[in-house]
């Protein structure tokens, strides 16, 4: 396996990093190291720990036009004896793959890209954080640099792993969703299950109008019958229906959520009915208003689960959740923090040692 190169000015400018504020926040405060990799010549160059810093970029770098990008998000935590564990990276390294394969892009060797998080996250040990609910968030990703007009795919590319020390970024109030009846998100046979930067582009005109109207998510519904939920613009959607945990079964327009995964395996072995499927907006709104469907909630790594209030739709109707603060979901989420946070025992696999390295 390649080694990253460990670059001595990288490892003076962390040592030397502090952060005195306790409101962390989400993305406010970055890592001031930086992994960086080219790939040229059909093969990935050099992997390099650098100091954190600005990058030059050719105005006719393919990204800039043609938004050939992929992204992954994953958090590292902290456990009481102080080591340090990444939560499930395995999963985001073959997602990141997907993805890299659907947007024609080089796939990084999974051993490789671990190793990359591994390394940034062990020279940024003093940073992980140590309240519950706290984690070092990872953002790596990739862009095609090559230089040109010409729609093809690039033949140059550049990999990054960049790290966030994050707070818990759940407020703790339930959230009013929007239900999205026109703008769609992605079509099937289209990019929708890639975690790739169009996806967030196509759905912020829906967020703006989902803020105008006082409410805090959108919810998309597939694009061929409007009538099937798919999920919100960064998180999954889960309802409690009879009592059974139901959430959209996966399709090529739907993002396969780590904490979707998760929160699916942990539902199973606490002995809870489970239903992946297809599930109507219809349906879920008639579960509402007959009491059937009691909570919603949505799940991903930034949030980890929030519970949902209320959905709006376009006509302005509200339909409030019975239990919109969520036992079930709640429930979830404390069983997931606690294993992620190592107060519980992980499932085989779950928990991503890294190394401790003396610097
Ligand atoms: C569109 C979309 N759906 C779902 C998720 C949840 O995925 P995960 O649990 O892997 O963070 C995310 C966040 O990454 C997302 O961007």
């Amino acid at each position: 396996m390649k080694k990253v190169e460990i670059h001595p000015e990288a490892v003076e400018r962390v040592k030397k990093f502090t952060i005195n504020d306790t409101q962390l926040g989400f993305g406010k405060y970055m890592s001031p190291i930086m992994i960086q990799a080219l790939y040229e010549d059909g093969q990935w160059q050099r992997f390099d720990l650098l100091p954190y810093g600005p990058i030059q970029l050719d105005p006719c770098s393919k990204v800039l036009h043609y938004g050939q990008e992929i992204f992954e998000g994953m958090k590292v935590f902290r456990h009481p004896d102080e080591s340090i564990h990444m939560f499930r990276p395995e999963m985001n390294a073959r997602r990141f793959n997907q993805s890299a394969r659907r947007m024609a892009m080089p796939e990084v060797p999974e051993d490789l890209f671990l190793e990359a998080c591994e390394v940034i996250c062990a020279y940024s040990k003093n940073l992980v954080p140590r309240r519950l609910g706290e984690s070092l968030y990872l953002r790596p990703f990739m862009i095609a640099t090559e230089v040109g007009m010409g729609i093809k795919p690039a033949n140059q590319f550049l990999f990054m792993v960049v790290a966030s020390p994050s707070g818990s970024y759940f407020s703790g109030d339930a959230v009013k969703v929007y239900i999205e009846r026109d703008d769609i998100r992605c079509a099937p046979g289209g990019i929708g299950f890639a975690k790739t930067g169009g996806n967030y582009a196509a759905s912020l005109n829906s967020y703006a109008k989902t803020i105008k109207l006082g409410c805090d998510q959108t919810m998309w519904l597939d694009s061929v019958e409007h009538q099937y939920i798919e999920e919100m613009s960064g998180m999954n959607f889960f309802a409690i229906i009879d009592g059974k945990v139901v959430t959209p079964a996966l399709t090529d327009t739907i993002l396969d959520g780590v904490t979707r995964r998760s929160i699916i395996d942990i539902a199973i072995a606490e002995k809870l009915p489970v239903e992946q499927r297809r599930l109507s907006i219809d349906e879920v709104i008639k579960g509402i208003q007959n009491e059937t469907c009691t909570e919603a909630f949505l799940c991903g790594t930034a949030a980890v689960v929030a519970p949902v209030a209320s959905l709006m739709d376009k006509d302005g109707s509200v339909y409030k959740l019975k239990d919109g603060q969520g036992k079930i979901g709640m429930q979830l989420r404390e069983k997931l923090i606690a294993i992620q946070a190592g107060r519980a025992e992980a499932p085989e696999g779950w928990l991503h040692p890294v190394r401790n390295l003396d610097f």
